[in-house]
């Protein structure tokens, strides 16, 4: 639940609006603040003293507060909130924020907003069907503004229809996974020690640290938010953790701790060990004050339990350990001696040489650090901050988190979440799956063409393609299947190949096609125990010249959904290896003149004409298609994916006749005709004409479109939702 988060609510005269007091409730409930804003005819639907009672602040509806003239700050109002929710959201006010009016405060407030703002559509089958609605809708989400999408269902006016504003529980997952995300950790159970221990020496006396907890306390309220149940152990600090997914457990003694952990772990799936535990306790504790004397005052103590090693030394199956290491000289070596000794899973390391470093700061930098020696950095930032980063580095090393353990399944692009670097790691990024299929041509020669598989998956699998570090989440997959067609000479070979290219969407369990091509004409020479060397710059051998082009095709498309422009360095690259390969004297593709093909797509790869078609990708991938899986999010994905698909039309149109777009389009056509298939009927025409346009030999799969119904959901995606 978004804890701390500040969300105004406008809530606009419709029937709906009695709905909204258990959002209110609910949200303040879960930690959030709530400011509530009424347009003057909401009022009449439900009143300010209900709303100021459930949200615990004054309900304001009037530029002006009271009779005193006293004013209400709109522009405060619209900079305090980190997101407006307008709930209901009536046809008038959606008119009114369209055309920008301001006749009242909420109005006044948005207009002014520099947050995120949402709208729940609540009106009556036809209104929202109308073509000034569709409009007013088009034009908030064109400036930014977000929409809660309606349902289909009973209206206020008795008719069932579009035009129902989405029940309260959607409204607030809405908020939830815009403000914080998925609730990733929903059903998996967490221990956090936070905090000093204290050991006494008398009963007034004790050895203790300067740990505040906060850093503990921080963790425990980002995974809750996420939903976890948190366990946290809490030494005596005076910090206070309220939020209702957090258990807390006062101990005061390192032992009290460990007891309690003790108790608690073997149901957690992940084990924080963020609290400063005294090493040492006094190995007497005297049960009266201990008297000044003359002469020194010599301490016995003895070891404390080591609540991190012990965990690490008996994890379960299923679990994850992670502890911190406070550092103050040779702190990476340090620290990894920790990660090892201890068994854990992930060290944070926390310098205290950095600017501000101490164990109370509120702000400060970590490194994170795993038994695989990847390594990221988290530039200082607030505690909160930092617990969000270090769960986000967590998903991205193991995955999403169960009741038995983790999944297997990984969530890409986790840079896009803010983390400053990505896990470095030394992971091949080009993961392929090359197969020889000798076909008619392999005869008893099994194992020459077996040999022929190694050499070439080694070759491919084997080279550095990108300078670029990825995460190993990030490795591309891609399949080059080598169809053997005749055997020229007893080297010569001629070939059929088929390349293929996938990427993992975001946050879901399958696979999108990048590139799926079939190159038919292949000529190229195996000399079976002869090394096969590769300069890109100067080509020997044609067939890894040809191969190495495809990789970076490969490469470059796939790295480029994970950001603008990220892959043009290796198209370029790709550029250029064709034309080494052309220009080569020896067997280079010069010598087959006839196979334009990949001369085009180099040349195209590298043309200024085509850089909107990257920026298309990005937006078809990251915008659209990693959106689809989410329901109140289908409408727009499928927008953003029929944009880019315009935007690639725009590029096809000023440079006429290149392979790379019908190419690209060849690969994703079942996809296409799937998401489209549930556009809007005038969304279908523009599509198909378009799709047609740029790759007219699909015309035939492209027509599939306009036959197919209009409907909602996954790729498919569409339909609106409905209001009361
Ligand atoms: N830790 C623990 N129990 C202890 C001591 C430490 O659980 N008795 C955990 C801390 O919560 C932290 C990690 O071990 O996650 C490392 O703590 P730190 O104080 O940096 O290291 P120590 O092992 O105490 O070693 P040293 O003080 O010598 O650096």
């Amino acid at each position: 639940m978004p804890a701390g988060k500040k969300i105004l609510i406008g809530i606009s005269g419709s029937i709906a609006a009695y709905k909204i007091c258990s959002l209110v409730r609910d949200l303040v409930r879960s930690g959030a603040e709530v400011q509530v804003v009424l347009t003057p005819s909401a009022a009449q639907f439900v009143t300010p003293l209900t709303l100021s009672t459930l949200s615990g602040r004054p309900v304001y509806t009037h530029l002006v507060k009271n009779e005193e003239g006293e004013w209400v700050n709109h522009v405060a109002l619209g900079l305090w909130a980190d997101l407006i929710i307008i709930a209901p959201c009536t046809a008038h006010t959606l008119a009114s924020m369209a055309h920008g009016h301001c006749d009242h405060l909420l109005l006044a407030t948005v207009l002014s907003a520099r947050c995120p703002v949402a709208f729940a559509p609540a009106m009556d089958h036809d209104m929202y069907l109308h073509p000034a609605t569709s409009a007013n809708i088009q034009t908030l989400l064109e400036r930014g503004y977000h929409m809660i999408p309606t349902e289909h269902g009973e209206l206020a006016s008795g008719l069932v229809g579009e035009g129902r504003m989405a029940e309260p529980e959607t409204l607030l997952a809405w908020i939830r996974e815009f403000l914080i995300g998925e609730p990733l950790w929903e059903g998996s159970r967490v221990l956090i020690t936070a905090g000093p221990t204290r050991e006494a020496l008398d009963p007034v006396r004790y050895i203790s640290n300067r740990s505040s907890g906060r850093m503990g306390i921080a963790l425990a309220e980002v995974l809750a938010d996420r939903g976890a149940h948190v366990e946290l152990v809490y030494g005596p600090g005076d910090q206070v953790c309220r939020h209702p997914g957090v258990r807390v457990h006062r101990v005061e003694t390192a032992v009290q701790m460990q007891e309690v952990c003790r108790g608690l772990s073997d149901a957690c799936q992940l084990l924080i060990f963020a609290a400063a535990v005294a090493d040492y306790r006094p190995a007497l504790v005297s049960t009266n004050k201990i008297k000044k004397t003359e002469g020194p005052l010599t301490l016995s103590l003895v070891p404390n339990p080591d609540l991190l090693s012990e965990a690490g030394h008996h994890k379960n199956p299923g679990q994850r350990v992670v502890g911190f290491a406070l550092e103050s000289n040779n702190e990476e070596e340090n620290a990894l001696t920790k990660l090892k000794a201890k068994k854990a899973d992930m060290i944070v390391l926390n310098s205290l040489n950095q600017e501000g470093g101490a164990m109370d700061a509120e702000s400060m930098s970590v490194r994170i650090l795993t038994p695989d020696h990847a390594t990221l950095d988290i530039p200082s930032s607030p505690k909160r901050q930092l617990a969000e980063s270090m769960v986000h580095a967590m998903i991205r090393l193991w995955g999403r988190p169960q009741n038995g353990g983790w999944s297997a399944l990984v969530i890409l692009f986790l840079v896009f979440f803010g983390l400053s670097q990505p896990t470095r790691v030394s992971a091949q990024e080009l993961n392929c799956q090359l197969t020889i299929n000798p076909g008619r041509v392999g005869g008893a020669d099994q194992q020459f063409y077996a040999n022929m598989q190694q050499a070439l998956t080694t070759f491919v699998n084997g080279q550095k393609w990108t300078e670029d570090v990825f995460s190993f989440q990030e490795r591309i997959n891609c399949s080059i299947n080598i169809m053997l067609d005749e055997r020229i000479t007893g080297n010569q070979f001629k070939a059929t190949v088929q390349i293929q290219s996938s990427r993992p969407v975001y946050n879901s369990s399958y696979s999108t096609v990048l590139f799926n091509y079939t190159d038919p004409d292949w000529i190229f020479e195996f000399n079976e125990f002869q090394p096969m060397e590769f300069n890109p710059n100067q080509h020997s051998s044609n067939l890894l010249a040809l191969l190495a082009f495809y990789a970076n095709i490969v490469v470059g498309l796939d790295y480029n959904t994970f950001g603008k422009e990220s892959g043009m360095v290796y198209l370029r690259r790709a550029q250029q290896i064709v034309l080494n390969a052309q220009n080569a004297v020896e067997i280079g593709w010069r010598q087959n003149q006839s196979l334009r093909n990949r001369y085009w797509l180099a040349e195209l790869l590298n043309n200024p004409a085509y850089k909107p078609f990257h920026a298309s990708l990005y937006e078809y991938h990251r915008q659209g298609l990693d959106q689809m899986y989410k329901p109140e999010r289908i409408i727009e994905a499928r927008r953003k994916m029929l944009g880019a698909l315009e935007k690639l039309h725009d590029v096809n149109r000023s440079k006429p006749g290149g392979m790379l777009i019908p190419l690209y389009l060849k690969g994703k056509l079942p996809e296409i005709v799937g998401f489209c298939s549930k556009a809007l009927p005038a969304e279908k025409a523009k599509v198909v004409e378009q799709l047609v346009a740029m790759d007219p030999i699909n015309q035939a799969e492209y027509n599939r479109i306009n036959a197919a119904g209009t409907g909602s959901g996954g790729i498919g995606g569409g339909g609106a939702g409905g209001g009361k």
